[in-house]
């Protein structure tokens, strides 16, 4: 039985910031930030969308009525969630309207998350092949104002439907990870940003991919040959590239030329959104997926997953007959369209807006929030959520 990616959603705030601007306002060459980063754009969230309404706006585009009587496990990837107790999948559950004979958890390891969910949604499918699990990614990047990560935040999720006999990509069995206790990038629970080792985050990422990378070789017999493309998470679009290019001379020019190519279409999306920690990877297929040209059913795809502190994964899916028909290129470059850019004092102000710690009753308009979902206020340290 195959088992793997049936269905691929996508949601970021309607708001961005242009890099170049933030750039100018920081006191650095623009092309550090497009070209040295790679990043043209960052996705800005208002205070009424959280990881919360993220996730579930990009749940929502994707399920049907069938769809959410099939469901009976939500796994929720974050490393940016709302509460230390409750799990966002119970809320989203709840905002999609699933059926309620089902499982309902929160995933944590960094930007590993949702990849985690999805070796698990694979089991359960494999015990229950009636079944679908819905693996959700979502997270809203911060690591502070004027901070050196400030030009690798972003904001975004991804809804992943698993299920028997996918109709995009099947994930296959063979698959690698490696497991080490290093401090390259953490949030301690009384931050709401991020703290980070930059250099050493870049190195260790690297480092883990080539440790996966080589045992995935020596367990499958396989090259790079073998692959259309590979998938990186991608905390910024150079990181994946610094990645690939240590290996790409396991090949000759054919493939290096035609594993650079694809990468630069894996890259687009994340390119205009930025870091959305453990969506990162999956925006990534979905990039390489609504924008090659190049790809046919049978093709094999490589991801490589990186939640720092740290666990990395590499495995690999075959694109099935007809993935392309899943696909909603030109609903999600109209959502693209359709945003707003704002200054980079706008962006500012919308950083330091915080939701009330202190039980303080908050009331947002989500009038100028074009999501069906949203986040529209506090009550008794409880989060008020909208459906419109
Ligand atoms: N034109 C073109 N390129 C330029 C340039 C210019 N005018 N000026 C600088 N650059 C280049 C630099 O040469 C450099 O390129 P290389 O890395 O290829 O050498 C690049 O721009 C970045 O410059 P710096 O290294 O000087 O940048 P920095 O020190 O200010 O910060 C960073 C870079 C370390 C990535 C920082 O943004 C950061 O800490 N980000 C958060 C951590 C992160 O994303 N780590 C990634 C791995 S960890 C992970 O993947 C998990 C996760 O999601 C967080």
């Amino acid at each position: 039985m195959k088992i793997g990616i049936d269905k691929i959603g996508f949601y970021a705030p309607h708001l961005y910031l242009d890099m170049n601007e933030l750039a100018k306002e920081r006191g650095v060459e623009p092309e550090k930030f497009t070209i040295g980063i790679g990043q043209e754009k960052m996705a800005v969230s208002p205070i009424t969308q959280d990881t919360v309404t993220l996730a579930a706006n990009a749940a929502a585009q994707i399920l049907d009525d069938t769809d959410k009587q099939d469901i009976d496990m939500v796994i929720f990837g974050t490393e940016s969630g709302i509460d230390h107790s409750k799990s966002a999948a119970v809320n989203v559950h709840q905002l999609l309207g699933l059926q309620p004979h089902a499982r309902a958890i929160e995933l944590k390891q960094a930007c590993y998350g949702a990849t985690a969910g999805i070796q698990m949604a694979r089991g359960h499918i494999a015990l229950n092949p009636n079944r679908k699990v819905l693996v959700l990614g979502s997270d809203i990047a911060r690591y502070g104002l004027k901070t050196p990560g400030e030009s690798t935040q972003g904001a975004g999720a991804v809804a992943l439907l698993i299920s028997a006999e996918p109709r995009i990509m099947e994930i296959e069995q063979e698959s690698t990870y490696y497991t080490d206790d290093i401090m390259d990038f953490w949030r301690p629970v009384y931050s709401d940003t991020a703290f980070v080792d930059g250099k050493y985050s870049n190195e260790q990422y690297i480092a883990f991919f080539q440790k996966v990378w080589n045992s995935y070789k020596e367990q499958t017999d396989r090259s790079l040959e073998d692959f259309a493309a590979i998938c990186f998470h991608l905390p910024y679009t150079k990181m994946g590239l610094k990645a690939l290019r240590t290996v790409l001379d396991e090949v000759g020019e054919e493939t290096q030329t035609r594993l650079k190519d694809q990468y630069q279409l894996s890259t687009q999306y994340n390119r205009n959104i930025g870091n959305i920690y453990t969506g990162s990877l999956y925006l990534s297929l979905l990039s390489l997926l609504e924008n090659s040209e190049e790809l046919k059913a049978g093709d094999k795809i490589g991801m490589y997953s990186y939640g720092s502190g740290a666990v990395g994964e590499f495995f690999s899916g075959i694109l099935q007959e007809g993935f392309e028909k899943q696909l909603h290129h030109t609903e999600h470059n109209a959502m693209f369209e359709k945003r707003q850019k704002i200054s980079v004092s706008e962006y500012e102000k919308i950083f330091e807006q915080q939701i009330p710690t202190d039980g303080s009753v908050a009331e947002w308009s989500t009038n100028e929030d074009p999501a069906e979902i949203c986040l529209t206020g506090m009550q008794n340290h409880q989060r008020v959520y909208q459906v419109k």
